[in-house]
């Protein structure tokens, strides 16, 4: 018994430091329930949108692909991961993002730096409550 609380303890520190690794936060994916089409995140729950440069990955439950939540210096984008170009998903790489498939590149508000796509990242309303809540409205949304 002592032995498979040792592993599970082994387990969920690994998971603990992967998941403070900023090259890692990729890989997971924070769940939310919208309400009435509307995703709202406490940000004080999530240090990795504490500082601009920072980002969060949300899955909506029912939608078929996450959002990036992208700290900036002036507040906050939400993007579609999904490049406007044929369709790939577009990695967070600093202060870029990098579609894998063609190389286009978008900045972190989601506009186009290098194609071929032509068109930004689909971006969706978000504002700031005054109790630290970030509300983001998945209108348009696939
Ligand atoms: S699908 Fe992203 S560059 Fe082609």
């Amino acid at each position: 018994m002592d032995v498979d609380r040792r592993r599970f303890l082994e387990l969920a520190a690994g998971v603990l430091a992967a998941l403070s690794l900023p090259g890692c936060a990729s890989l997971v994916s924070t769940r939310v329930t919208p309400v009435d089409g509307t995703v709202r995140l406490p940000i004080r729950n999530f240090p990795q949108l504490a500082r601009p440069g920072g980002y969060l990955k949300v899955q909506p439950d029912g939608a078929a692909t996450p959002l990036y939540v992208l700290a900036l210096d002036d507040g906050y984008a939400v993007l579609s991961p999904i490049c406007t170009h044929l369709g790939c998903t577009v990695n967070v790489e600093g202060a870029r993002l990098l579609c894998p498939c063609h190389g286009s590149t978008y900045d972190r508000q989601g506009r186009v730096l290098r194609g071929p796509a032509e068109r930004p990242l689909q971006r969706f309303p978000a504002t700031v409550t005054a109790g630290g809540e970030l509300v983001v409205r998945l209108e348009g949304r696939p």
